[in-house]
C-alpha cells in the first residue's frame, strides 16, 4: 500500500465511524422519545401514583366538629385509598336533621357571630330577621345574602347541601333562637 492509499482508507474510515455515532445518537434520542410517550403515562395513570398526587393536593385544613361522626376525615399521612375515605356529600345530606345540618354547615359563622352571622339562640339578633318570614330567610340562607352585617355564603359555603337541608337548617336555627 502507498501512503495515498493509507490516506484515503483512514478518510472512509473515519466517514464510517461518524456516520455510526451519529446513529447511535439518533436511536438513543429515539429511545428517549419513545419512553416519554408510553412509559411517563403508565406511570402517571397508576392508582399509586395518582393516590399520592391526591393526598398532596389535599386542602390543608379540616374541620371536625363535635358530637358528629369526623370519621370521613383523613388523618395527616394516612395516604391510600382516596376514594374509600371521601365522603358521599349528597347521600350524607339527605338523611341530616336540621340540626345535623346546622352543626355540619352553620356552626363555623352562627354559633359564635363569626363575620357579622347573627349568634344561635341570641333572640334579640334574630327577632328583625324572623319578621322577615321563613321564606325569605330561607332564600337569603340558599341563594347566600348580602346584609348590613355581613355576607352569608350560599349554603353556609356547603354548596353540595340540597335545598331542603338548608331549610331544615334555618327552621332549627329559628326556633332555637326565638
Ligand atoms: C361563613 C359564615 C357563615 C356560614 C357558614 C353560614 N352563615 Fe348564615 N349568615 C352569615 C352572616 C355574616 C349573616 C348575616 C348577613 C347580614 O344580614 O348582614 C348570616 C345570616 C343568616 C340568616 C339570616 C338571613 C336574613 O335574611 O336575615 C340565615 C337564615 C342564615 N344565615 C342561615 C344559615 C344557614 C342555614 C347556614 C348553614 C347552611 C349558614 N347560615 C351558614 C354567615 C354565615
Amino acid at each position: 500500500m502507498t501512503a495515498e492509499q493509507d490516506r484515503k482508507f483512514f478518510d472512509i474510515f473515519m466517514i464510517v465511524l461518524g456516520i455510526l455515532v451519529a446513529v447511535a445518537i439518533g436511536l438513543y434520542g429515539l429511545a428517549q422519545a419513545v419512553q416519554a410517550r408510553t412509559q411517563d403515562a403508565y406511570i402517571k395513570e397508576d392508582q399509586a401514583v395518582q393516590a399520592m398526587v391526591e393526598e398532596r393536593i389535599q386542602p390543608i385544613g379540616q374541620v371536625a366538629i363535635a358530637g358528629e361522626d369526623n370519621s370521613g376525615l383523613r388523618t395527616p399521612g394516612a395516604g391510600s385509598g382516596v376514594a374509600a375515605e371521601a365522603p358521599a356529600p349528597a347521600q350524607m345530606a339527605a338523611d341530616m336533621s336540621g340540626e345535623e345540618v346546622y352543626n355540619t354547615a352553620c356552626a363555623a359563622c352562627h354559633t359564635a357571630g363569626i363575620a357579622g352571622a347573627p349568634k344561635f339562640g341570641d333572640a334579640a339578633a334574630w327577632s328583625s330577621r324572623i319578621g322577615q318570614g321563613m321564606d325569605t330567610l330561607t332564600t337569603h340562607a340558599i341563594s347566600g345574602y348580602q346584609g348590613s352585617a355581613g355576607y352569608m355564603p350560599p349554603k353556609g359555603g356547603r354548596t353540595d347541601l340540597s335545598d331542603d337541608a338548608v331549610r331544615a337548617a334555618v327552621e332549627y336555627l329559628v326556633a332555637q333562637s326565638k
